[in-house]
């Protein structure tokens, strides 16, 4: 096999995730929940490449799509690299995905070096926590984290997630069955990088050094839908004038606490008309900072901050908690070999930690694992405008092979 240059295989990638983005639940923008039909297709497109590469191809029950490249004559561990394939609502190209195509990559540059290297690429099935309200359902089953109470959790439809498991005609009772054993040696994910900060350094890659905790809640409001024409402003229950007030404050108190951020990206109203005074308002809070200590007690005080304006303003308040994930260090040797490849490729070094969470938060629990960050124009992310350039993807590619091979030199 004659090596491919890494611009090539730079661009390949790029277009496979341009068109990959294509594949959606919507006409016009691209949006993948977990195991809605397009994903079939992203299966199919993923699965030919695989097979390509002579790997052993399956789907575990969680819905990933796992493929193993086992070389003649290696006994040793493999390695896991992937990323995940569903999206937020009208997102970008790369997110996720650049870590899948660039994982394809990475196995067929270890076929051309004749690395004796056994690798399984995953593409994870849910990490944005979309569909269900809970992220990283791909990622936790395959670190055999995964609660079966989840299984039970309804998307907007009022589809169980058992069902839509069942739907993709998979079996929710083998979920379990996912979870990788004791012989992988680590996780290697490559992500873009979704903030400003390696624009404003003007550098390409960065090793990843930790992934911030998060919170994720969800907080139902209820005061009593009435006539907005007819019922005088101190006789309302209105949710929405609660939760807004609240809403502020969430803000507020982010913004006054170093390192805190916290976003209320979601709102439901009913009966969300322009005439009636909104009976129920739920809404999202994320809250994430790098130390965990910080982001619990912003969660309370947010919490207290609920109960003080559903008291006054005389509303039912109801909290369910979807995720409390402490923040995660990466693992020190890999990401040292990691650090070593990025300046045997002559980039500068950057370590930083990331905010955004990612698949290989939930590995590390059960493996070493390390993550490649790529620049990203303009600091964009979960929106259309999301890119890569192409010779910070050449760049990040150079940076895998070194990776690859030192890995195999010190653990083969
Ligand atoms: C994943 O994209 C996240 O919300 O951090
Ligand atoms: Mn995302
Ligand atoms: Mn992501």
């Amino acid at each position: 096999m004659s090596a491919r240059a890494m611009p090539e295989r730079a661009q390949r990638a790029i277009a496979e995730c341009r068109r990959i983005a294509t594949t959606s639940e919507e006409p016009d923008r691209t949006t993948r929940r977990f195991l809605t039909p397009p994903v079939r297709e992203v299966h199919a497109l993923l699965r030919a490449r695989m097979e390509a590469l002579g790997m052993t191809v399956r789907v575990d029950a969680a819905g990933n799509l796992r493929g193993l490249w086992q070389p003649p004559g290696s006994g040793a561990r493999r390695l896991i690299i992937g990323s995940h394939i569903d999206t937020v609502p009208n997102a970008g190209a790369f997110d996720g995905i650049l870590g899948v195509t660039l994982a394809l990559e990475c196995a067929e540059i270890a076929q051309e070096l004749k690395l004796l290297l056994p690798i399984e690429i995953i593409a994870f099935s849910e990490e944005e926590g979309v569909r269900f309200g809970v992220p990283f359902i791909g990622s936790r089953a395959a670190a055999g984290r995964f609660d079966s109470a989840l299984l039970k959790l309804k998307d907007a439809e009022g589809v169980t997630m058992a069902d839509a498991i069942r739907a993709f005609e998979l079996d929710p009772g083998e979920v379990g069955k996912a979870a990788i054993g004791d012989d992988a040696l680590g996780f290697f994910e490559v992500h873009i990088e979704q903030g400003p900060v390696l624009e404003a350094e003007d550098l390409r890659v960065a090793a990843v050094t930790a992934i911030e905790g998060q919170s994720r809640l969800t907080l139902t409001w209820t005061g009593h839908a009435n006539h907005a024409g007819t019922t005088p402003m101190h006789l309302r229950r209105d949710a929405m004038a609660g939760a807004a007030e609240w809403i502020v404050a969430v803000e507020a108190l982010a913004q006054r606490t170093e390192g805190l951020v916290a976003t209320v990206g979601r709102v439901v109203v009913e009966p969300n008309s322009g005439n009636v005074i909104a009976g129920t308002v739920r809404v999202s809070l994320d809250v994430r900072h790098a130390d965990d200590a910080a982001r619990k007690s912003a969660v309370e005080a947010l919490l207290a901050q609920t109960e003080a304006i559903a008291n006054r303003r005389n509303l039912a308040l109801q909290c369910a908690r979807q995720m409390d994930q402490p923040a995660v260090t990466m693992d020190e040797r890999l990401t040292a070999f990691l650090a070593d490849a990025i300046e045997a490729t002559g980039l500068p070094l950057k370590r930083m930690p990331s905010g955004a969470g990612h698949d290989a938060m939930v590995m590390a629990a059960c493996l070493p694992t390390a993550m490649l960050f790529v620049r990203s124009p303009g600091g964009i992310s979960h929106h259309p405008d999301e890119t890569v350039l192409e010779e910070d993807v050449a760049a990040a590619l150079e940076v895998c092979r070194k990776f690859l091979q030192r890995l195999v030199a010190e653990v083969g």
